[in-house]
């Protein structure tokens, strides 16, 4: 994993825009797979702002609630056309987000892979973090090969989440999330991280054993993984100087 920590939020997020808009500007018809939550708003905000042609992007995003109205203001339906999608040139016909009022889930789920890759499969996967490592809806425990699929969420998630509904008993308990084989098939994936709740998830992730217990933990069998990490996130990773040092190092044409 590429560990890439810029002092703040702001700064490490103009660098995953910076990332994003060049595969934009040089494949079109880029293929994107799409993250909510706090955490990629000001990358969100960024994209917004450098007016790039979104007329042929297709996109996927990685997890929905099960059960709330579509239009809810705390579906990610609402949450990515509200913060990105309203914002640019894109077809609706080309965004996809897991349906959770589908009537067969599984039947949803399974056209849902389908989808992807009959779309030519995902260029770049962004992803935030979970403070319990997840990624996706994908709990501690997901199988690491796992598709997408339904998931209960655990207290914790239900607790972080709460601050978007209120309480933690409006928290939906089922969500459709893609699965950890689903992302890992992504050709690359782009971790977001920040704020020092993340710390301990980023430490497990890079520096950890793989395992199901920090889902994130298996970006380290994915050949082209980079996790763009505020200082703060960074702070509970033993090597963060080595990863600073080796990023301040790099060739110029490399680092993007
Ligand atoms: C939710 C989402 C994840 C996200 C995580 C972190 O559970 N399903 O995709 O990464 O929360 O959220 P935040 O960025 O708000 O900390």
């Amino acid at each position: 994993m590429e560990i890439i920590i810029r002092p703040t939020a702001a700064e490490a997020s103009s660098l995953a825009a910076r990332i994003i808009a060049k595969h934009l500007r040089e494949k079109p018809k880029s293929v994107l797979g799409l993250a909510t939550g706090g955490t990629p708003l000001p990358l969100y905000r960024t994209l917004i702002a450098m007016d790039l042609d979104w007329s042929e992007v297709i996109t996927f995003n990685l997890d929905e609630y099960i059960g709330l109205p579509r239009e809810h203001p705390q579906t990610y339906h609402s949450f990515m056309w509200e913060n990105l999608f309203r914002h640019t040139n894109i077809r609706p016909e080309n965004v996809h987000i897991p349906d959770g009022n589908a009537a067969d889930i599984p039947a949803h789920c399974a056209e849902y892979e389908e989808r992807i890759r009959n779309a030519g499969g995902i260029d770049i996967q962004l992803l935030g973090i979970g403070t319990d490592g997840h990624i996706g809806f994908n709990e501690p425990t997901s199988s690491l090969a796992s598709r997408t699929r339904i998931k209960t969420l655990t207290r914790q998630t239900c607790a972080d989440n709460a601050r978007f509904f209120g309480s933690e008993e409006k928290v939906p308990k089922h969500v459709i999330t893609m699965g950890i084989g689903t992302i890992m098939e992504a050709r690359m994936n782009l971790l977001l991280a920040f704020g020092e709740n993340k710390a301990a998830a980023i430490a497990g992730a890079v520096e950890g054993p793989i395992s199901s217990i920090n889902p994130a933990s298996i970006l380290q069998m994915h050949p082209v993984a980079k996790a763009c990490i505020d200082d703060a996130a960074a702070s509970a990773l033993e090597r963060a100087n080595y990863f600073r040092w080796v990023h301040d190092n790099k060739p110029d044409w490399q680092k993007i």
